[in-house]
């Protein structure tokens, strides 16, 4: 069996990393501006990380959520109190996507209602559900295309508040930063709007941080710390969620395929031209 392909190959086999280094199987070093898809966004091989995750595989790789389970109880502290939302609760899963699926179903289960809106130039995550609220036709299969979402401009609190007058909207999905679309940001206004006219119309507010998130803008969330816009629902890379019980509120994190941000910047002149070659912008910059 072979790979599928699912992203365009580089020629490129990273074998190790170090911090912001990367070597490849040839030995050529880079400088890793790109974070391991930012995943690993703590730097590579971090001495912490390693030790923690070694020893945890000597003992118990895993087990399953219907047992009591202690770390993950002290990661729920420490990632309530990072984040700003020592009272929400939260919701392990594995990716971006999962996250905001979850804050989705939340949403629609507590609002009893279907319908979402997202943005224009959305990105959202590439599962079912979640795939529809991105707004690229591409990625979008017959199957996972839904009438429930609809996509607003970014920045039109009147055209969110005629869809959510509607009486049927249960959420509204938003980027801190969007990052596919090529960094465009939700003015601080907009998103204090959008806080306003969910409450007032009962719909969820959904803030997907998977790209602006865990620190990336120098405060935990870029929205919420930003605009006081404090979510409903939301997600974070490699899959927290955190959700408060009360009012089912919300918010999420992470980084993906070379989306925007800056990718492997060989340290030789060479890779320019590659990363032109692979639909760089010629500075570095990668839509995925
Ligand atoms: C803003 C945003 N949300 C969700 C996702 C999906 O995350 P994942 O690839 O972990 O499923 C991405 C992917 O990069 C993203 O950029």
């Amino acid at each position: 069996m072979k790979n599928f392909e699912v992203y365009q190959q580089w020629n490129v086999e990273p074998v190790r990393g170090l911090g912001c280094n990367l070597w490849d199987k040839n030995g050529e070093e880079y400088l890793d501006l790109y974070g391991g898809h930012a995943v690993i966004s703590i730097g590579h091989a971090h001495p912490h990380y390693v030790a923690a995750i070694t020893q945890q595989l000597q003992h118990l790789s895993f087990y399953s959520n219907a047992v009591q389970s202690g770390l993950r109880n002290r990661l729920a502290e420490k990632l309530g109190a990072m984040s700003g939302y020592p009272h929400f609760s939260l919701f392990l899963c594995n990716s971006g996507a999962e996250a905001n699926e979850n804050a989705i179903k939340l949403a629609s289960f507590h609002t009893g209602k279907k319908k979402l809106i997202a943005f224009k130039g959305a990105f959202h995550g590439r599962t079912s559900g979640v795939v529809a609220a991105t707004d690229n036709p591409s990625i979008i299969a017959p199957y996972n295309a839904s009438p429930n979402v609809v996509f607003l401009p970014l920045n039109d609190s009147a055209s969110v508040e005629k869809e959510l007058a509607g009486g049927d909207v249960a959420g509204v999905i938003i980027e801190g930063i969007q990052g596919v679309a090529g960094i465009v940001l939700p003015s601080d206004d907009f998103l204090r709007d959008l806080r306003k006219l969910c409450d007032k119309y009962g719909a969820a507010l959904i803030l997907d941080e998977v790209q602006s998130g865990y620190g990336r803008t120098g405060k935990f969330f870029a929205q919420v710390c930003r605009y006081r816009a404090r979510p409903y629902y939301g997600g974070q890379r490699d899959g927290e969620r955190l959700s408060c019980r009360r009012r089912a509120h919300c918010a999420a994190h992470k980084t993906g395929e070379g989306h925007v941000g800056y990718y492997v910047w060989r340290k030789s002149p060479g890779l320019r031209g590659r990363l032109r070659g692979a639909g760089s912008d010629g500075e570095g910059k990668f839509n995925g």
